[in-house]
C-alpha cells in the first residue's frame, strides 16, 4: 500500500508508536467487531497489569513494508478473525496478501527480514468451516518464516463450539506470563485508568443543533448525507414495504423491501445488506437506571480520548441516552473479564465480592451469567439489587461495552428483477432460557419488527414491550426508515445461467436462494437458457414456517421443470425429523449427476450442524454413486470447496 492517507494521519506504525511513546501495538483484523474488542482488551490489560504502553491499530490504517525495522524491545500483537471460507476480514486483506506473499518487499534488506520482530497472536474462527482459523495460522507461519519470534502459543478461539470467550481467557494468561518473562515486565496490581474524559457541557441541550442524538456522522447531523455509503456512513433508507410471512407464538418472519433508489447504492444478487440497529428502549432504560444516569439521560456530554491513539467510537457532543441507545452493544452477553474490571466500583462490599467471584470463577460465571445470556445491566441489577452503580466511570463502559455493529443479512431479492429495492427476510424469535424470567430477544430483528409495526400501523405495536425509539434522528423523515449499507459477497450464481445449481437452505437460509431462483426465473423469461435449478428447503411444518410457499409456484411457471423445490418438514411426522440432508440422500443419483456436470452447490443457514452434516452427506453420496472410497470422495468435496464450486454462507 502506498503512503497515502488522510491528512495528518501517518500510515507509518513505527513513527506512530515513537511519537506516542508506545512499546506495544495490538493489530486487529475484524469483521464484526469481536476481534477489535479482544484487541482493546489485550491493550488495556497490558497497560493496567504490566505497565506496557499499548495502542490498538486497525490493520487497514497502516503500511507493513517497514515491519523489518520494528524495534527489538517492542512487541506486536495480532488479533485476527478468519472470515467465511478462510478469508481475511475486509480490513486485513492487504496485510494478509503482503505478509503471506511470495517475497514481501520490505524497506531494508536485513536477513531474515523480521529478525527483530517479537509477536503474539490470537485467532478467531469457527470450526464448522473448512479453513478453521486459517488467518492466524497462515499469518503466524508467514511471520515466523520471515524470521519473527512468536511469544507464547498462537491462540485459537472457536465460535463454532461457542467457546470463543473462554478460549481467549485461557490463552491470554500464560501468554502474559511468557511475555513478561521475555520482555522483563513486572506484574502489578491492576489499576484502572480511564481512556476517555467525559465532560458535561452545560451550555448545550439536546435541542442544540450541534448535538448528536443518534446521527451516524456529521453529514447526517447537518442533514446533508451523501454517498459513498459504507460501514462508516449508512444510508437511511425508506422501507417501501414490510409484512410478516408467518406469525406463530414466539416467532415472526419478516419480509421487508428497502428502497435504495434515493442513493447511489447498488447490489448484486447474493450480496449482503447491513442493518444498523437501535437498542430497545427497555434495555436503554435499564442500563441508565442501574448506572444512576437516568436523571441525566439528556445531559449533553463531550468525550475526549486521553490517549492519542484511542478513538472516541461515536460522534460528540452527544447525550448519555444517545450513546447508550445507538452506539453501545448493551444487549450483548457480558465477558467475565469486564465484570472483574468493574468489581472495584461496586456499590457494596457484598457486590464487590460477588463481581470478583464472577470475574475469576469460570464455572460460577457460566452458571449465573452466561448460561442465562444476561447483558451488562441485567448483571449489575442481579448483583446489587436496587443499589445504583454510580461509581463506575462512564469511560469504563465506553471501553468495555462493544460499539454497536451493523448486522448483515443475505439479500433475498435479485438485482436483475429489482435493481433499486433490497429484500430482507428475517425471523424474529424469542428464546426461553431455563431459569431466566423474561425471554431473550434479538436486538436487530425486534427493531425491524418494530419498524414493520410502525409502518403498517399495526393495532398493537410492540407487543414485546421493548419500546424502540423509532421517531429519533434516524427517522426524522416521512415514512419509516432504516440505516443500511451493502456489502459485496462472493456467494454468487455461476455467470453462465445454463449451468446447473443445487441449493440447500433450511429456514431463513433460503433467503439468498429466493434471490437466485428469482433471478433465474427472470433469465428464463428473457429467453435465456437456464440450467437445472434444485432447491432443498427445510422448515418445521408446511403449514407453519414454509417461507414463500406461494411464490415458488410463480417461479415454476417461468422455469418449468428446470426448477424443483424439494422440502423437508422436520416437525410434521411425530418422532421423525426430516432434514434437508435426508432429502439430498434420497436424490443421490441426480445430485451426483449434476455435480459431474459441474453444478454449483450452495449451502446457507445456521441450523445447528446443518452445514457440516450436508458436507458429510455429499461425500457419502459421491462415494456411493461413483463407487469410490469415502476418503477419496471427501477430497473431491474439498476440491469443490476450494474451487468455489461448493459455496457456504452462514448468513441468513
Ligand atoms: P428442527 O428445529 O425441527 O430440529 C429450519 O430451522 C429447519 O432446519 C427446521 O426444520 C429445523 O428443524 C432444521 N434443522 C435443525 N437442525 C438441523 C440440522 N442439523 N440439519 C438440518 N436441518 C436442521
Amino acid at each position: 500500500a502506498a503512503n497515502s492517507s488522510k491528512a495528518g494521519k501517518t500510515r507509518n506504525i513505527l513513527e506512530k508508536m515513537e511519537e506516542s511513546n508506545k512499546n506495544c501495538v495490538v493489530f486487529y483484523g475484524s469483521q464484526t467487531g469481536t476481534a477489535e474488542d479482544y484487541a482493546s482488551r489485550l491493550a488495556k490489560e497490558g497497560k493496567s497489569r504490566y505497565g506496557l504502553e499499548t495502542m490498538v491499530a486497525d490493520l487497514e490504517d497502516y503500511d507493513y513494508e517497514n515491519l523489518d525495522s520494528f524495534p527489538e524491545d517492542k512487541i506486536a500483537m495480532f488479533v485476527l478473525a478468519t472470515y467465511g471460507e478462510g478469508e481475511p476480514t475486509d480490513n486485513a486483506v492487504d496485510f494478509y496478501e503482503f505478509i503471506t506473499g511470495e517475497s514481501p518487499s520490505f524497506s531494508n534488506e536485513s536477513e531474515p527480514p523480521l529478525g527483530n520482530l517479537k509477536f503474539v497472536a490470537f485467532g478467531l474462527g469457527n470450526n464448522t468451516y473448512e479453513h478453521y482459523n486459517s488467518m492466524v495460522r497462515d499469518v503466524t507461519k508467514a511471520l515466523e518464516k520471515l524470521g519473527a519470534t512468536k511469544i507464547g502459543a498462537a491462540g485459537e478461539g472457536d465460535d463454532g463450539a461457542g467457546t470463543m470467550e473462554e478460549d481467549f481467557l485461557a490463552w491470554k494468561d500464560p501468554m502474559w506470563v511468557d511475555l513478561a518473562e521475555k520482555m522483563g515486565l513486572e506484574e502489578r496490581e491492576a489499576v484502572y485508568e480511564p481512556v476517555f474524559a467525559i465532560t458535561e457541557r452545560e451550555g448545550l441541550t439536546k435541542d442544540s443543533p450541534e448535538v448528536y442524538l443518534g446521527e451516524p456522522n456529521k453529514m447526517h447531523l447537518e442533514g446533508a448525507s451523501k454517498g459513498p455509503y459504507n460501514a462508516h456512513n449508512p444510508y437511511i433508507a425508506p422501507i417501501a414495504e414490510s409484512r410478516e410471512i408467518f406469525t406463530v407464538k414466539d416467532r415472526n418472519c419478516l419480509h421487508m423491501e428497502i428502497d435504495i433508489s434515493g442513493s447511489n447504492l447498488s447490489y448484486q444478487t447474493g450480496d449482503h445488506v447491513a442493518v444498523w440497529p437501535t437498542n430497545a428502549g427497555r434495555e436503554v432504560d435499564r442500563f441508565l437506571k442501574v448506572t444512576g444516569l437516568l436523571p441525566k439521560r439528556d445531559t449533553v456530554v463531550g468525550v475526549k480520548a486521553l490517549d492519542p491513539t484511542a478513538k472516541v467510537p461515536f460522534p460528540t457532543p452527544t447525550t448519555y441516552d444517545a450513546i447508550v441507545r445507538y452506539h453501545m452493544e448493551i444487549g450483548a452477553p457480558v465477558s467475565r473479564q469486564f465484570l472483574a474490571t468493574l468489581a472495584p466500583f461496586a456499590p457494596t462490599e457484598a457486590a464487590k465480592a460477588e463481581m470478583a467471584k464472577l470475574g475469576s470463577d469460570k464455572d460460577y460465571f457460566h452458571e449465573k451469567i452466561s448460561n442465562q445470556y444476561l447483558n451488562i445491566a441485567q448483571v449489575l441489577q442481579a448483583v446489587a439489587g436496587d443499589e445504583k452503580w454510580t461509581s463506575i466511570p462512564f469511560s469504563a463502559f465506553i471501553e468495555g461495552v462493544n460499539k454497536v455493529q451493523p448486522r448483515y443479512y443475505s439479500i433475498s431479492s435479485s438485482s436483475l428483477v429489482q435493481k433499486k429495492k433490497i429484500s430482507v427476510t428475517a425471523i424474529v424469535e424469542s428464546m426461553h432460557i431455563p431459569g431466566r424470567e423474561d425471554a431473550l430477544k434479538g436486538v436487530t430483528t425486534n427493531y425491524l419488527l418494530a419498524l414493520k409495526q410502525k409502518q403498517n400501523g399495526d393495532p398493537s405495536p410492540d407487543p414485546h414491550g421493548l419500546t424502540y425509539d423509532i421517531t429519533g434522528p434516524r427517522n426524522k423523515y416521512d415514512g419509516v426508515h432504516v440505516p443500511v449499507h451493502v456489502r459485496h459477497s462472493n456467494f454468487k450464481l455461476p455467470s453462465d445461467p445454463s449451468k446447473p445449481i443445487i441449493m440447500v437452505g433450511p429456514g431463513t437460509g433460503v433467503a439468498p436462494f429466493r434471490a437466485f431462483v428469482q433471478e433465474r426465473a427472470q433469465q428464463a423469461k428473457n429467453g435465456e437458457n437456464v440450467g437445472r435449478t434444485l432447491l432443498f428447503f427445510g422448515c418445521r411444518k408446511s403449514t407453519e414456517d414454509f417461507l414463500y410457499s406461494d411464490e415458488w409456484e410463480t417461479y415454476k411457471k417461468d422455469l418449468g421443470d428446470k426448477f424443483e423445490l424439494i422440502t423437508a418438514f422436520s416437525r410434521e411426522t411425530p418422532g421423525k425429523k426430516v432434514y434437508v440432508q435426508h432429502r439430498l440422500s434420497e436424490r443421490a443419483k441426480e445430485v451426483n449427476e449434476l455435480l459431474q456436470q459441474k453444478a454449483y452447490f450452495y449451502v446457507c443457514g445456521d441450523a445447528a450442524n446443518m452445514a457440516r452434516e450436508v458436507n458429510t452427506i455429499l461425500g457419502k453420496i459421491i462415494a456411493e454413486q461413483r463407487g469410490i472410497p469415502e476418503t477419496k470422495a471427501e477430497d473431491i468435496v474439498k476440491g469443490m470447496r476450494s474451487a468455489n464450486q461448493y459455496q457456504v454462507s452462514s448468513l441468513n
